[in-house]
């Protein structure tokens, strides 16, 4: 199952990746990214997904494809 993978302290809560997926990317109370590590459910749309990664202007974000 593909995961979405945070490196830690590099978010800086600029939300472009909440902005294109609220529903996944979940933030905390203080603008950041709520999760370390958080499996893309198989119905998701994960194109969707790399897009909200990609966005992130921090590189805070990598999508690891079904390993
Ligand atoms: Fe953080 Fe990047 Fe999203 S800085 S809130 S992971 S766009």
């Amino acid at each position: 199952m593909a995961k979405v993978i945070i490196t830690p302290g590099r978010c800086q809560g600029h939300a472009r990746c909440y902005a294109l997926v609220p529903d996944f990317f979940e933030l905390d109370d203080e603008g950041y990214i709520d999760f370390t590590e958080k499996k893309v459910p198989d119905d998701a749309n994960r194109q969707l997904i790399r897009r909200g990664v990609n966005a992130c202007p921090e590189r805070a974000l990598r999508l690891a494809e079904d390993e």
